[in-house]
Order: C-alpha cells, then sequence, then structure tokens
C-alpha cells in the first residue's frame, strides 16, 4: 500500500456571482501551504467571464487560474480537473482529499448537491464528500432566497454541510471591497480550521477592530 502524499482541499467555483471570493480562498489555502484541486463549473466560465473579463479555459487553466488570482505565486500546487470529467481523481472517495469547499454555490448547485443529482463534476465530488463524511462547506450566494432554496440549504446542514452565506460581516473593520471580500473567504478557512490572516477577529471590544485597521488613528481620535 503506498503511503498518502498529497491531500488537497477541492475548490468547486459555480456559476454564481461572486468569484473574487474564490479567488481569495485560493490565494489563501496556497499561501497556507494547503493543495488544492481545482473544478469549475461551466457556468461559472461566464461569471469569471463577466466580473473579471478572463476566458477560463480548460487547456490554458494555468495562465488563466494565474490571471484570476493576480500571481503564479503556488500554483504547482494546484491540480484542475474539468467540469465534465467524471473520471477524475476527486470523484471517488479513494482520492484522498481533506475535503471540499463550494465557493460561490448557486443555488443551482445547493439544489443538486442536496438532491444528489451529481449532474457535474462539481456536484459529484460534492455527493462523495459528504458520503465520505469529510467537511463540506457552501458558500451560497443569492438574494433573496426563495423557499426551495431554503430546504435545499436545511438538508445540506442535516447532512452535515456547513452553510456559509457569503455575507461579509462589517465588525471586521473592513472598508474595500477586498476587504470584505476576504471576510467571507477567511470565514470558508474557518469552517475548516486552515490559518489564515483575513480579517480581523472580533477580540470583545466594540470598534477595536476599526480602529486597528485604521492603525490606531481612531483610538488616538479618541482618547484627545
Ligand atoms: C453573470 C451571472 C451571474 C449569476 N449569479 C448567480 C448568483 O449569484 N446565484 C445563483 O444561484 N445563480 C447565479 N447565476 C445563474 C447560474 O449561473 C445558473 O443557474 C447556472 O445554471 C448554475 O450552474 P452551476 O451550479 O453548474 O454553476 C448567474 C449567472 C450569470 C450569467
Amino acid at each position: 500500500m503506498g503511503t498518502v502524499k498529497r491531500q488537497p482541499w477541492v475548490v468547486g467555483v459555480s456559476g454564481a456571482s461572486g468569484t473574487p471570493y474564490a479567488a481569495s480562498v485560493i490565494r489563501a489555502l496556497l499561501a497556507a501551504g494547503e493543495a488544492v484541486d481545482l473544478i469549475v463549473s461551466r457556468a461559472a466560465r461566464l461569471t469569471i467571464l463577466d466580473e473579471t473579463g478572463i476566458s477560463f479555459r480548460d487547456a490554458h487553466w494555468r495562465t488563466d487560474l494565474a490571471a484570476w488570482l493576480g500571481t503564479d505565486e503556488g500554483l504547482d500546487d494546484v491540480r484542475y480537473w474539468p467540469a465534465g470529467d467524471f473520471a477524475a481523481g476527486p470523484s471517488s472517495g479513494s482520492y484522498p482529499a481533506k475535503g471540499m469547499l463550494v465557493v460561490p454555490a448557486t443555488t443551482g448547485a445547493v439544489a443538486g448537491i442536496a438532491l444528489g443529482l451529481s449532474k457535474d463534476l462539481l456536484q459529484r465530488v460534492a455527493s462523495v464528500t459528504l458520503k465520505e463524511r469529510r467537511p463540506l462547506v457552501v458558500c451560497v450566494r443569492e438574494t433573496p432566497l426563495n423557499g426551495v432554496t431554503l430546504k435545499h440549504l436545511v438538508e445540506l446542514d442535516a447532512h452535515g454541510a456547513v452553510v456559509l452565506p457569503a455575507s461579509p460581516g462589517f465588525y471586521a473593520g473592513g472598508s474595500t471591497v477586498r476587504e470584505l471580500v476576504d471576510f467571507v473567504a477567511g470565514r470558508v478557512l474557518d469552517a475548516v480550521g486552515v490559518p489564515h490572516s483575513l480579517y480581523l477577529r472580533w477580540e470583545g471590544e466594540l470598534g477595536a477592530a476599526a480602529r486597528r485597521a485604521d492603525g490606531g488613528a481612531a483610538s488616538t481620535a479618541e482618547g484627545e
């Protein structure tokens, strides 16, 4: 029996608005020394194109991913699987994945995972993750939510997935879009115990994060 060397997190990017959340999660996983197996749904190509101007191509995924992430640092730790490839490694429970992060998750992906449809590799790997009792984080992005999706989310929660809405908190002192995106990405990593420094944590003092983010200027002003 061979020893397991590489144990990646599978990142599934589905076609919801919010591709910056996925980019932040991938960058932070790589920065933490984690390996990443990446799946980009067909619809996600449209959202990546819409939100970044990048055409994400299977044959040129490395170049396109580097452009999307804004860096090629850590890309040697990324393995890319086309969304139609049901023979891909992570489609089997015997593949040594640590778990899966669906970021962002469409209501369609939420439904497909809750119902076990496996209509593409992303949904198949999510089903495998649940059956293997590995961590599954579903970062849903839609507003408002209809009753059908709410039921599917309850179903996912009941089966052990972490339902993590792409809903930034403002208590961490973030004011730029990047900081708010990183807050959500940081909560995704928190859900699976991967260390990061994507946002300032609550320390039990009102306004403290805002003051720290401000470099102490606010607290100085208050003290004057
Ligand atoms: C620009 C754009 C933005 C979209 N944003 C969302 C969204 O925020 N949430 C959502 O559930 N679907 C959204 N959709 C629709 C999904 O892409 C569509 O339902 C698709 O079938 C989902 O497929 P997938 O789950 O395989 O990625 C969006 C589509 C486009 C083109």
